[in-house]
């Protein structure tokens, strides 16, 4: 028989088991076990509930005993995310700070085409290096999932480059890191070519590439008027799909039509949403395209908010990620993000917690973690404090002292 290890007890386990998937949440629905446990077999909880009923059933589990107070939360899931590039955007930052315009920073080097730039002069090691040091720093944030873009790379050639070295950086790193193709981020500046044959070139070139050399199963384009619009990207998506990617969008960020593009293309999510209207907020919450808020973006742009509390009282599904880029949204810390964005929104900590767990890991399509429950990976974030209302309180600043991952504890703050 396979080990059993039981942890606890802990002041409180926050599970979020049982939760809708869709609209808002009070607080009261939370799932909250006072003195609780958790028995681990293997990667996987064999059983969640009161520690001293646990101990007694389980009399042969190892225990790892816990003194003092201690809240367990799931591992956190960063839905979105662009921690594979080279190089920085310091003096993009600062130009924007300056007051400088988006075709001023562009003009001397910066935007999304400056990390391309950088990104392509990077090794395939340099990036894997980059991007485990960042997935790292995440995962001693409590993140233990984390969704890694391509994007920076612009050709086939180095596209492909990114994507494995999300691949190697996923097998050297503690967390899981979940690829997809961002290729269609903006039409390279050196391709001499329309956008539609880029898109073309990706979709019949790449595409096979991606699903031969399983290097993800996901396909993401930002749609806005400095990239791609809906029209041009009906085809790649079709294609993608027919191929069996799932697909996300870029939608919303400054211009609306991504959101109705995410609709149209049976998406599983749609990310940013800044720029949605009432008529984007109603259509989304009538879809089943889950809405990812990123504050990150909007903190680096010093820009509004995703209308969060409207999509959750709407009926739609709010997730919430880091977005952690180096260009748009540097600091790459999704529960300070979180907390922000549940102050200026108004959401509950029951919306704020749901967005970074059980509803993110919907966005992901994965369905082994985000809860605590029995059959769910044993993915753990465990604070000091008995109470959870105190996490979100520190508005950030309360970090993990404990995070589990596939049931091995892979960050110890007392250690
Ligand atoms: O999600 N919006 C487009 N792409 C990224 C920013 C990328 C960049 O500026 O490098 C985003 O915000
Ligand atoms: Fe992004």
């Amino acid at each position: 028989m396979q080990k059993q290890t039981l942890i606890g007890p802990f002041s409180q386990v926050v599970t979020m088991a049982n939760l809708p998937l869709k609209g808002a949440l009070k607080d009261d629905q939370l799932q909250v076990i006072p003195e609780g446990g958790i028995l681990i077999k293997d990667t996987i909880i064999e059983a969640i509930g009161n520690f001293t009923e646990l101990q007694e059933k389980y009399k042969t589990a190892e225990v790892i005993p816990l003194k003092g107070k201690h809240v367990c939360l799931p591992g956190f899931i960063d839905a979105h995310t662009h921690i594979c590039f080279g190089g920085t955007r310091a003096n993009d930052y600062a130009m924007r700070n300056a007051g400088k315009t988006y075709l001023e920073i562009a003009k001397a080097g910066g935007g999304i085409w400056g990390t391309v730039t950088q990104t392509r002069k990077a090794t395939q090691e340099e990036l894997t290096k980059n991007t485990i040091k960042r997935a790292n720093r995440h995962l001693k944030n409590g993140v233990t999932t984390i969704e890694v873009k391509s994007g920076y790379g612009l050709s086939i050639a180095e596209e492909l480059k990114m994507l494995y070295a999300i691949e190697d950086a996923n097998n050297a790193s503690l967390s899981d890191l979940i690829p997809t193709c961002l290729a269609a981020h903006m039409l390279p500046k050196d391709y001499e070519g329309s956008e539609e044959e880029y898109l073309e070139e990706i979709s019949t070139q790449l595409f096979p590439l991606l699903k031969e050399k399983n290097l993800t199963n996901r396909i993401d384009a930002f749609i806005e008027e400095s990239a791609f619009s809906k029209e041009q990207i009906a085809p790649y998506f079709k294609k993608a799909k027919d191929l069996g990617f799932d697909i996300t969008v870029h939608a919303d960020q400054f211009s609306t039509s991504g959101s109705q593009t995410a609709i149209d293309n049976n998406a599983v999510s749609a990310d940013h949403l800044e720029a949605s209207t009432e008529k984007e907020i109603t259509l989304l919450a009538k879809s089943n395209v889950i809405s990812i808020a990123l504050p990150g973006a909007s903190l680096g742009l010093g820009y509004a908010f995703t209308p969060a509390r409207k999509i959750l009282d709407a009926g739609g599904a709010l997730a919430i990620a880091s977005d952690h880029n180096p260009g748009s949204a540097p600091m790459g810390d999704l529960l300070t993000q979180a907390f922000i964005l549940g102050a200026f929104e108004k959401l509950t900590n029951a919306e704020v917690l749901a967005g970074i767990t059980h509803r993110a890991a919907a966005s992901l399509n994965l369905e082994d973690r985000g809860q605590l429950a029995k059959g769910f990976l044993a993915d753990m974030s465990v604070f000091h404090t008995n109470n959870y209302n105190e996490i979100l309180y520190n508005q950030g600043n309360l970090k993990p002292c404990m995070v589990w991952k596939n049931g091995t504890l892979v960050y110890d703050k007392h250690k």
